[in-house]
């Protein structure tokens, strides 16, 4: 058994190794480095001591990262609550704002993002991950330049890879996600170990319901399992109540779940916005043409459009700086690493 002074001893020795790490890497002299935090270090704390138990084997490091995409998970705790719709429209929002964003369908049982925009992928990633296609050859490209990596069952083979195809294939995702704005990642619903993972590998959250009470609940549920998984939540986290009927309705909602989530889970969640019940949403899936394009001035498709407007502008400063973002982008590593270690 590990003892208190050893596992004092190790977060030390974690501690000045990991910032002299740091200070080598940035060619600081020791005296010049400034102190720092990061993100990392209780993770890398909570490794040292799992392998002073001999719980865990080293691993070196997969891929040095630079990460330069939002990654945005969007899940729901009831099924049917309209990720799906709404991942497939809001793309193409940020991508008419000028926004190079990837999409990435995470349903691995039913992906149906490439029905909502009238294609017919043949391939996924689990024919990159097997080594029988190349990235490039399995993106496609939807409505509006919107680029979609179908997901398929490719996603829960990562788990079953070697080190050397691991470190490939997050090697030539890594490079995909330097090249785009945002990686949006359309999650199954419910809580299972899948979908946590994308929750604990994205840089930020949008939980989405809708306004009667068991979606609140499974919401609540699915907000509650996040915080299990990952205690001290590092993603920013968002609300959207979908098919509400007045902008009361949704505010009624959001207030109640944020408080919920505050009192309960000591967890603040932000405002995102909301999406009329609209028939032309069902009329687009039918079409297989998105309503923010068949159907623009909409109500759905104005509303998306809204939230679109709003994630580019999250916590303007006077300077026109956009600090939240900035801090999601140098304070977390690229999705696709940390995609890459959690179903290591
Ligand atoms: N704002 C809306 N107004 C009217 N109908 C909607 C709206 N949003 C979604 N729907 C309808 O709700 C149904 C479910 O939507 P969607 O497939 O996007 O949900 P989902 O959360 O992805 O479902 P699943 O959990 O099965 O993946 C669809 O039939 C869709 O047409
Ligand atoms: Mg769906």
């Amino acid at each position: 058994m590990i003892n208190r002074d050893q596992i004092s001893n190790l977060r030390k020795l974690f501690i000045e190794n990991y910032q002299a790490g740091l200070k080598k890497e940035a060619g600081i002299k020791p005296s010049e480095a400034p102190e720092q935090k990061v993100p990392g270090q209780i993770r890398g704390l909570q490794q040292k001591v799992s392998l002073a138990r001999g719980e865990l084997k080293a691993k070196p490091p997969l891929h040095k990262s630079t990460a330069t995409a939002r990654s945005i998970a969007v899940t729901s705790g009831k099924g049917g609550a309209g990720k799906t719709n709404f991942v497939a429209n809001l793309a193409i929002a940020l991508s008419k704002l000028g926004k190079k964003v990837l999409v990435l369908d995470a349903d691995l049982g039913l992906a149906n993002i490439d029905v909502i925009y009238g294609l017919r992928p043949r391939n996924n990633l689990f024919h990159v991950i097997t080594g029988q296609k190349k990235l490039s050859e399995i993106i496609i490209e939807g409505p509006a330049g919107v680029m979609l990596a179908p997901g398929g069952s490719g996603i829960v083979e990562l788990a079953n890879i070697n080190e050397g195809e691991r470190k490939h294939f997050i090697a030539e995702m890594s490079e995909l996600e330097n090249k785009v704005d945002f990686i949006l990642v359309d999650t199954s619903a419910g809580i299972n170990k899948n979908v946590l993972c994308f929750l604990k590998a994205c840089s930020e959250i949008i939980f989405i319901t809708l306004p009667e009470p068991t979606a609140i609940a499974d919401a609540y549920g699915i907000i509650k399992a996040a915080a299990a998984e990952d205690p001290g939540l590092e993603q920013k986290l968002y609300l959207i109540v979908n098919r509400v009927s007045s902008e009361i309705e949704a505010r009624d909602v959001y207030d109640r779940l944020a408080m919920v989530s505050r009192r309960f889970l000591n967890i603040s969640i932000e405002n995102m916005g909301y999406i009329f019940e609209d028939r032309v949403v069902p009329m687009a899936v039918k079409a297989q043409s998105p309503y923010i394009l068949a159907s623009p001035g909409s109500s759905a498709a104005e509303c998306v459009e809204a939230i679109a407007r709003k994630m580019l502008n999250i916590d303007t400063d006077k300077t026109g700086a956009n600090s939240a973002v900035d801090k999601i982008k140098g304070g977390v590593r690229s999705f696709f690493y940390r995609i890459g270690e959690l179903f290591n």
